[in-house]
Formats: structure tokens, C-alpha cells, sequence
């Protein structure tokens, strides 16, 4: 029997990774921990919730003890875009949150799960394919916190025997809980305009490839890892994954295969877009498949049909065409 704590609960990642693990481990063993804003009603109705800033030095020890826990999900933090507009900021909730985590997993002997990004490469690492070992120089507050991150977990596996595990993630779209100050997030904006019959005006150039993921994917990938027996993993921290490469036309395009009305145009973020032409086109996901079998559901054409109809249902609106 698990019992879990997810830090970050009520963001992007942590609204739905919380209510699937409910699904999968029992809504008792489950503890989502928010920080300032009240969790939503499903959140909040489906299982125990508490409130946590995770800078505090012993908050996450007393969480862990208060409900005896054996694995933290470690979601809190500041994303690539509002990193860069408060790098100390950044430092101090990317940084000091993870120390603490693995403090308390490590008195309490817990298994912990650490996202990390497609941000943490260096420019100069091959930017098709890039591989799962390769350049980590990267030169944003937020790639480097990543990066330390990626070793801070590493360290305390070899160190201390925490049993650390990881994901690099993609950009990650999905159409429950709207995203915070990443630079992909218009590829999650983008459908929630099309869906209410509007533009959309992109801050990234057509041609800037980035990998992305479906929500399903990435909560199954997180649940999947951490399921996988421990003599399978060649690397901790962390597993390059991805499910596809996309240009902002490109989504524009499958867009408007189910609405024909759908129309874009560019105006472009340069403090956003050099982020984005300081990341991968591609990553090279061979060894996470290799060694614990990841692999995607969802492509361009089944996420987009699927976003469109569940954000139709969700903005209770019908189609404008198509
Ligand atoms: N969403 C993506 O596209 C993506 C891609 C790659 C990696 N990741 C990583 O996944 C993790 C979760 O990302 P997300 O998209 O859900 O982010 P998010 O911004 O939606 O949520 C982050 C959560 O952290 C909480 N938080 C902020 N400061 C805190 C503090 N001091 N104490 C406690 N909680 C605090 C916020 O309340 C929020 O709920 C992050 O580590 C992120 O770097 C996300």
C-alpha cells in the first residue's frame, strides 16, 4: 500500500496527476498539498488536502509525518517564463523546495518523483534527436535550477539510497487547469481560442519546433515510472520522454481540420522565444522506452480532436463550424 504526497496539487500537472493517483492507490492515500490558492472542489471532495509552502525548511518532513507517507510527488515550482521574470524567485521555490523534499525523504526513507524539462539542455546540444546524455549547460534561472535538480536527486539516490526517479517533459497540453508561465503554453492557449471562434495571435515564430505531450501521457508516464521495478532503470534523473515535435502551424493546421474557421497570426515574444530557440526541436526518448517500456497514446490528430471536444463540453459551447 502507497501513501502518497503531491506537492504542487492544484497546477497544470498536479490537478489531474493528484485525482489519478485517487483512481489508482485509494482518495485516502493521496494528499494534495497546495500552496496559496484553495483547491477545486474535486480536489478538495475527493481526498485529504493541506497547505504547504515548500521553501520552508522541515514543512515537507512534518507533511510526511503527519500523514506517513513512502512517496512524494514533487510538482511545485516556477516555471521557464515567470522564472526568467524573477530568476531569484525561481531559485529559491526550484531549489529550496527539492532540498527539502529530499531532506524529508531521506529521514523517512520515501520514494520521490521529480519532473524534469525539456530546459535543461545546453544550446549547444543537438537540438534533433537531442540525446539522453548530452551538453546540460543550459542559460535560464529556470533550465539551471532543472539541471541542479537532475544532480541534487542523482546525488541523494547514490548518497543516501533515496530512491529518486525522473522525466524530462515535454511542453505539456492538456484542458483542465489552464498553464503558468511556461513558454509552450500556447499551444495549450491556442485550442481555448479556436474553441471560442477566436484568433489566435502565437508569440512564437511558425517553425519553432518543440516537443510536446498530451496530459494522459504524462500523468501515465509519472505513474508508470514510479510502478517500474527499480533493477530496469539505467538513469534516475531524468528519462528524456516525448510524444511529438511541434510548430505552432502545425497545431494551427490540425486545428483547423475540425474548425475551417480557425485563423492565426504571429506576434512574437523575444524573451519567450529565445527560451524557445534555446531548447530542443526533438528529443531522442529511446532509453526511457528501452527501459521501462514508455511510449505514447495521443498524437497531433487524437489530442486535438479529443482537447476540441473536451474544451466544448468544458466552455459548454458548440461547434462554429466543422
Ligand atoms: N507543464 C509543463 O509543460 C511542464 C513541462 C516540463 C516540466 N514541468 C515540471 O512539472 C512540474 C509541475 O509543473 P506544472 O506545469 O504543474 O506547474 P504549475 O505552475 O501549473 O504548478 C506549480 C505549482 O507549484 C505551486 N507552488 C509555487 N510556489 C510554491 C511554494 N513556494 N510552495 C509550494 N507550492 C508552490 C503552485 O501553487 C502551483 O500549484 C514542475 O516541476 C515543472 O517544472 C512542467
Amino acid at each position: 500500500m502507497k501513501r502518497i504526497l503531491v506537492t504542487g496539487a492544484t497546477g497544470q500537472i498536479g490537478s489531474e496527476l493528484t485525482l489519478a493517483l485517487r483512481r489508482a492507490y485509494g482518495n485516502d492515500e493521496v494528499v494534495a498539498l497546495a500552496h496559496v490558492a484553495e483547491p477545486g472542489k474535486e480536489l478538495l471532495e475527493s481526498g485529504p488536502c493541506d497547505f504547504l509552502d515548500c521553501r520552508e525548511i522541515g514543512a515537507i518532513a512534518e507533511m510526511v509525518k503527519r500523514y506517513g507517507v513512502d512517496t512524494i510527488y514533487h510538482l511545485a515550482s516556477l516555471l521557464s517564463a515567470v522564472g526568467e521574470l524573477d530568476p531569484q524567485q525561481a531559485w529559491n521555490v526550484n531549489m529550496m523546495g527539492l532540498f527539502n523534499v529530499l531532506e524529508a525523504a531521506r529521514e523517512y526513507q520515501c520514494a520521490v518523483f521529480y519532473p524534469s524539462s525539456i530546459a535543461a539542455f545546453s544550446p549547444n546540444a543537438p537540438k534533433d534527436k537531442t540525446p539522453q546524455v548530452t551538453l546540460q549547460r543550459p542559460d535560464t534561472m529556470y533550465g539551471i535550477t532543472k539541471v541542479a535538480g537532475e544532480l541534487l536527486c542523482d546525488y541523494y539516490f547514490k548518497r543516501f539510497g533515496v530512491d529518486t526517479r525522473g522525466v524530462r517533459y515535454p511542453g505539456l497540453i492538456s484542458h483542465k487547469t489552464m498553464p503558468r508561465g511556461g513558454t509552450t503554453d500556447y499551444a495549450v492557449q491556442i485550442y481555448y481560442e479556436a474553441v471560442k471562434g477566436n484568433k489566435f495571435t502565437c508569440y512564437l515564430k511558425p517553425g519553432t519546433f518543440l516537443d510536446m505531450m498530451y496530459m494522459p501521457d504524462a500523468i501515465k508516464a509519472a505513474i508508470q515510472l514510479m510502478e517500474v521495478d527499480s533493477s530496469r532503470l539505467k538513469h534516475r534523473n531524468s528519462y528524456n520522454i516525448t510524444a511529438m515535435s511541434l510548430a505552432p502551424e502545425m497545431i494551427g493546421a490540425q486545428i483547423r481540420k475540425e474548425i475551417p474557421s480557425f485563423t492565426m497570426d504571429y506576434q512574437i515574444d523575444p524573451l519567450k522565444q529565445a527560451i524557445a530557440d534555446s531548447w530542443p526541436n526533438s528529443m531522442d526518448d529511446s532509453a526511457a522506452r528501452q527501459d521501462w517500456g514508455w511510449k505514447p497514446d495521443y498524437n497531433l490528430k487524437s489530442m486535438t480532436k479529443d482537447m476540441i471536444e473536451k474544451l466544448l463540453r468544458k466552455l459548454k459551447m458548440n461547434r462554429h463550424d466543422g
